[in-house]
């Protein structure tokens, strides 16, 4: 995998990523996160693992699956491994107050969420450019939608506020997730209550998940131009 050296804050994300990936314990089950942070995470991990350090993963993309793979990191499932110690992921968002996520840029959100969901811990990885006062201001939520009836959950979404953005992919064809389905983005400007907004969003028939992550973060790694800031839930 390619170590990103045209992103100008690739350097910052591989040192919040390389502090988290010391988390990791000899015998742990570890999520592994999707995006570039996260790549920069599974191939410290994968240093580690060729030095002798023995763990298991659950990837949160096929991408990372791959990755994983590559550097021979020993992949497992929920059916032998329900339970997560530690949890390492991206965000595209992080509100410094609430600790709440955005997260599916990269389009991932789905298993990222069920990963979370599912740890003990969850280890959040940003450069500083990622935290916000209020989340949406910059981004938007992308929502996980069925492609079945896709324009009626659509409309629903704009009823609650939404400007959507069908996501495409590179080729300018609809981006299809790992599971099949397709991404709204769904533009909110600034959210006042993202919990509320969450439990709206989920009410939406099709809507199989949204990118807010809401009460999940137990500590997020910020890498700054001066050095490392942890900051705990
Ligand atoms: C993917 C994600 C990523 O964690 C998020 O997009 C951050 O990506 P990057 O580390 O490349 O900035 O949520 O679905």
């Amino acid at each position: 995998m390619s170590t990103q050296n045209a992103d100008p804050r690739a350097e910052l994300k591989r040192k919040a990523a390389i502090e988290a990936a010391d988390m990791v314990r000899e015998g742990m089950v570890v999520g592994l996160g999707s995006g570039s942070t996260s790549a920069f995470m599974i191939e410290e991990l994968g240093r580690r693992w060729a030095e002798g350090l023995r763990f298991c993963a659950i990837p949160t993309s096929e991408r990372s699956a791959e990755q994983a793979r590559s550097h021979g990191i020993r992949l497992v499932t929920f059916a032998t491994h329900p339970q997560i110690d530690i949890d390492i992921d991206g965000a595209d968002e992080v509100e410094r107050g609430s600790l709440n996520l955005i997260k599916g840029l990269g389009g991932a959100l789905f298993r990222e969420k069920i990963v979370a969901a599912a740890s003990r811990k969850f280890v959040v990885v940003v450069d500083d450019s990622k935290l916000v006062d209020r989340l949406g201001a910059r981004v938007p939520v992308p929502v996980e939608v069925a492609t079945f009836g896709w324009t009626s959950t659509a409309r629903q979404l704009e009823a609650l506020g939404a400007r959507i953005t069908q996501r495409m992919d590179r080729s300018g064809n609809v981006f299809v997730t790992d599971g099949g389905n397709m991404i709204l983005d769904c533009h909110f400007g600034e959210i006042a209550d993202s919990a509320q907004l969450q439990a709206q969003l989920a009410q939406v028939v099709g809507v199989i998940e949204t990118g807010l992550f809401i009460g999940r973060t137990s500590e997020v790694i910020v890498a700054t131009a001066t050095g490392l800031q942890k900051l705990v839930a």
